[in-house]
């Protein structure tokens, strides 16, 4: 493992930050337009969907509540083994409430499909799933997020909210990591 600073272990950036702002307003206008009317609970799941999530959530233009939630998936290296694990629950009453699970990146799908799996025994009036990054991941029967940000292809990335080793989560961008530093 490899940390040094970002300069040195960046290899390209992905997304600028213009970029990403530009696509949350987006995102943010069309959530604003599907739950016009009925104030949806926003959950994010911590720690990567934070700085995704406030964005997000200060691009709609409607009542809401919020939650936080985390998950944890257990990765070897850099890839996911495939089990989650619910480490902080919400609070919050779903039943009958329309529920949207905003997410920083989709990866093998385990995390959102569990999380729906989960929340949808507490009678929520609907789901919606949200991620920032939708990773071109060939896996059979993948979990299908409804709303993304960018596609993009099958690279370790990180910044705005994504880590490597805890690090870097708070780059503006999104950026690939090098591979000397996992290798
Ligand atoms: C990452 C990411 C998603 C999940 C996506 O979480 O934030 O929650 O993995 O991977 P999947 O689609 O393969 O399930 P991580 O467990 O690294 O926790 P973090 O958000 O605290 O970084």
């Amino acid at each position: 493992m490899l940390i040094r600073s970002a300069k040195e272990d960046v290899k390209y950036v992905m997304f600028s930050r213009e970029q990403i702002a530009a696509r949350v307003r987006e995102l943010g206008s069309a959530l604003t337009a599907k739950f016009n009317g009925e104030p949806p609970l926003m959950i994010c799941v911590l720690r990567g969907a934070a700085f995704f999530f406030t964005d997000l959530c200060r691009e709609m233009d409607t009542l809401m509540d919020m939650d936080f939630i985390a998950a944890s998936s257990y990765y070897k290296g850099t890839k996911s083994t495939g089990s989650v694990r619910l480490v902080k629950d919400s609070s919050i009453d779903m039943e009958n409430r329309h529920v949207v699970l905003v997410e920083d990146i989709i990866d093998s799908g385990l995390t959102l499909e569990y999380l729906v799996k989960l929340f949808a025994t507490r009678n929520p009036k609907s789901i919606t799933t949200v991620a920032m990054l939708d990773k071109d991941v060939q896996k059979p029967n993948r979990f299908d997020v409804d709303f993304y940000g960018f596609k993009i292809p099958d690279e370790f990335v990180i910044g705005y909210g994504l880590d490597y080793a805890d690090y870097y989560r708070n780059l503006p961008y999104i950026a690939v990591l090098k591979e000397e530093c996992y290798q």
